[in-house]
């Protein structure tokens, strides 16, 4: 904890407690990166990260897979507004790979109320892919509006505000190589 502390990308904010160290995590998404590739014996596999918090995640756990496969990202828009309807959503990055026939392998960095994953599933199985599964680095198991399981978990989160290895607070210590919690 006080290596972590000390150090200059936290800019003097308290660690409340480090959750995964930067071990711990390439242990998980290596094993990850296996349950992947067993899980995709055939067919084009399409590995479609959520930025910017997957951007991190996704670039580890690709190189985990043994197999063909593309990567792609897309932008959603955030609706602070629960009132907008599930089939609302707006890409402000397309993927502009063809979603038609491959398996999706839709990739966050961490599912909170799955607000965010409910609409996006909607929107891409409307473009026919022969599959859709969600890959979450971590995963807070509150979420109410997500109806699909997220079929590949990194870590069952604590419902902490957490940063690092992708995760921001306000833009900010996306870089740590760890994920802690915040005070
Ligand atoms: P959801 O739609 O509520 O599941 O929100 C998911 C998104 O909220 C994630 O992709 C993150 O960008 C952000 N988020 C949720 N929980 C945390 C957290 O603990 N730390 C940082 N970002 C978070
Ligand atoms: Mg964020």
């Amino acid at each position: 904890m006080s290596e972590t502390t000390a150090d200059p990308r936290l800019e003097g904010r308290q660690v409340r407690r480090v959750l995964y160290d930067e071990r711990a995590i390439a242990t998980r998404v290596a094993e990850l990166g296996a349950e992947v590739t067993a899980a995709y014996p055939d067919g084009d596999l399409l590995v479609l990260g959520l930025l910017k918090g997957s951007f991190i995640f996704v670039s580890d756990l690709v190189r985990q897979i043994r197999r063909s496969l593309q990567v792609d990202f897309l932008v959603a828009s955030s609706y602070g507004d629960a009132t907008v309807s599930s089939g609302n959503v707006r890409l402000l990055y397309d993927p502009e790979t063809r979603l038609e026939g491959k398996h999706i392998l839709l990739t966050e960095d961490i599912v909170d109320s799955g607000r965010t994953l409910a609409r996006l599933v909607k929107l891409l199985r409307a473009r026919n892919p022969q599959s859709l599964e969600i890959c979450a680095l971590l995963h807070k198991h509150i979420a109410t509006e997500l109806e699909q399981d997220v079929r590949f978990v990194g870590f069952d989160a604590p419902h902490e505000f957490l940063v690092g290895y992708g995760l921001d607070h306000a833009e900010k210590f996306r870089h740590l190589p760890y994920i802690v919690s915040l005070q």
